[in-house]
């Protein structure tokens, strides 16, 4: 998704604003850009695909003194990923980079060419430097003009505007989208759309919230809330810690990311399970009283976990639990009851539709959590709780140990709740306890199970499709592993309920449909065999994964013995992501950053 870089200093700005932009690349992106303004002149750059593009361009650019930049990582909503549409996009004087999407931009846009104004790109973004520059002409100074500019704006948006009218300054706004300002003791300021960018050259940051916008100088930083009240900046520490961004050896984040999950996962359960009973220091048990269900709400991978957790809680918590697609819920003018806990799961807090549900449960009076990995985030910011999932920077676009740590802190929940509601015995409760401390063990690689998983994955690069197959929480892994498998290797993969296939999409089995099969030992083994023997019967190409042979499949894939289906669970998703990773590096692909795909996806 687009990210927003700035900076005002004495350094090299065009470095400054270049290594930001890098911090940002997975998050997704087709197009980058900079513009410069320094000595009242602006230096713009542009270019498509990958950055390595930009850094050719401006390779024989430098700023030495004093200088304002702005720069921008765009994934294409409005317009083909072309230069021409790539930001900055630049009026007569001024420069803008903006993340979001301007939805009353059609009719601004009307308007400017009834004016006179000439459009250069087809993005949305466009109209706003525009519309600043026709404000500018009738205002006392540029930040009248930018804040009449902004109160015109619908939709939502994170912006940074620099004009040549105040040299020296940095406009901004924020609503909807997420921006934060940095400082140090250079008396430097460094904006971003997260994080990331900022640490190793911030001290302290200041997460500006929905509605706020004002500027930045050398010396100042202004900031008016939505109500048009200047209000003081408010500055938080910023890990320095960029070690857990780096590769450590391996080819693609990705493949790091689900070697470590046995050593995350160890993170985040620490201090929160103890012998009797699961800790949430960060709750309190008030946020569940008069809880008579809970809702969970999320996208994609995050969504996969939910509905996992759908299945324990109702199982261990004996809680009515259900489930919503953000983007769908969004909109179904859903009927929702005070007596329902809202619970919004994210990896990066920031995904749009999952964030505007929050902000719907939040107006229904309705008691919300979150479960997040990113502390911060606007979701955090917004909920009356969090549980943190301390996964770490996830870097890979494909999520994996985000999914790993959402299926424990879910875990942990179920048995946090057993124990309020009196739903499971204290001896049921310890032996779960038990298991969940096996979790880092059971997800651990082992050597031999991925040298299998990368011998195999030949022969499954082609066919007319994937069906990942699997029973109760084993069908949401189905699905997360078809997922895994559509976002890298571009192959089509549907997740199905093991029982289900014979009600339709049986009829496509033939060898060319490869059938991934999901048998674990402790949960439903012969029901789910049974279904896959019908496949196998029709002649579909099955890969089995289970602890126990299965002579009816073509491939298998053993995994070890476990106590317990929720053990199953962590190695058989291991065993999934492993094998679509290994299928997309046989086909060559950017196995981290996949086409057309964004980290956090901060549009709906
Ligand atoms: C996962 O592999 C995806 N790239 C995607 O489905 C992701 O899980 C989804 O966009 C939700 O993101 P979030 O968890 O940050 O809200």
């Amino acid at each position: 998704m687009c990210g927003i870089v700035g900076y005002i200093g004495q350094k090299n700005t065009k470095e400054i604003l270049l290594e930001g932009l890098k911090e940002l690349e997975y998050r997704g992106y087709d197009s980058a850009g900079i513009a410069v303004l320094s000595d009242g002149v602006f230096s713009s750059f542009k270019a498509t695909g990958k950055l390595i593009n930009l850094e050719e361009k401006t390779k024989d650019f430098t700023t030495d003194k004093f200088a304002v930049g702005i720069g921008h990582t765009r994934w294409a909503t409005h317009g083909k990923p072309t230069e021409l549409n790539a930001h900055p996009h630049v009026g007569e004087n001024s420069y803008i980079v903006h993340n979001g999407i301007i939805e009353n931009y059609a009719e601004l846009k009307k308007a400017l060419i009834d004016d006179g104004v000439t459009f250069l790109s087809q993005t949305d973004t466009e109209v706003i430097v525009h519309q600043f520059e026709k404000n500018l002409k009738d205002a006392d100074d540029a930040f009248s003009a930018f804040k009449k500019t902004i109160a015109e704006l619908e939709g939502a948006y994170a912006v940074l505007l620099v004009t040549k009218a105040e040299n020296n300054k940095i406009f901004f706004a924020k609503h909807g989208s997420p921006m934060l300002v940095g400082i140090n003791a250079q008396d430097e300021k460094y904006f971003a759309s997260s994080d990331t960018p900022l640490i190793g050259h911030c001290t302290d940051v200041n997460y500006f919230e929905d509605g706020d916008y004002g500027y930045v100088s050398h010396g100042d930083i202004l900031i008016f809330n939505k109500n048009n009240q200047q209000k003081q900046p408010h500055f938080v520490k910023l890990s320095a810690n960029k070690l857990s961004a780096q590769k450590d050896g391996y080819c693609f984040f990705m493949e790091k990311e689900i070697y470590e999950q046995s050593n995350i996962i160890a993170d985040t359960l620490l201090g929160r399970v103890t012998e009797k009973e699961i800790i949430f220091e960060e709750l309190d048990t008030k946020l569940f009283e008069g809880i008579n269900e809970i809702k969970l709400c999320a996208c994609g991978t995050s969504y996969h976990a939910a509905l996992t957790a759908s299945y324990i809680f109702e199982r261990y918590s004996k809680i009515k639990t259900s489930v919503e697609i953000a983007s769908e819920f969004r909109y179904r003018e859903p009927i929702m009851t005070k007596d329902t806990l809202f619970v919004a799961i994210s990896q990066s807090g920031e995904t749009a539709d999952t964030l505007e549900t929050l902000k719907m449960a939040k107006e229904a009076s309705l008691k919300t959590l979150v479960i997040c990995n990113v502390d911060n985030s606007s979701m955090v910011r917004l909920a009356d709780a969090t549980i943190l999932m301390r996964a770490g920077v996830e870097k890979g676009v494909a999520s994996t140990k985000a999914f790993a740590t959402q299926v424990t802190v879910f875990w942990m929940l179920s048995l946090y709740l057993a124990k309020l509601k009196n739903s499971l015995t204290q001896e049921e409760i310890v032996h779960q306890l038990e298991l969940l401390r096996a979790i880092p063990t059971s997800v651990k690689v082992e050597n031999s199970m991925h040298e299998r998983i990368k011998r195999l994955s030949k022969r499954y690069l082609h066919g007319h499709g994937f069906f990942f197959i699997g029973r109760d929480i084993f069908f949401p892994l189905a699905l997360e592993g078809a997922l895994k498998l559509k976002e890298i290797s571009y192959l089509h993969a549907e997740g199905y309920p093991s029982g289900e296939m014979k009600h339709g999409p049986i009829a496509l089995a033939d060898p060319e449909l490869f059938t991934i099969a999901l048998l674990p030992e402790h949960l439903l083994y012969e029901k789910s065999k049974s279904n896959i023997e019908e496949l196998s019967a029709r002649d579909s190409t099955i890969c089995a994964i289970s602890p126990i042979a299965f002579e009816k499949a073509d491939d298998f894939i053993q995994t070890k013995k476990q106590k317990d289906y929720m053990l199953e669970f962590f190695e058989i998703m291991v065993v999934v992501q492993l094998l679509s990773f290994e299928i997309s590096m046989r086909l060559g692909n950017d196995v981290d950053m996949p086409r057309n795909l964004a980290k956090s996806v901060t549009v709906e």
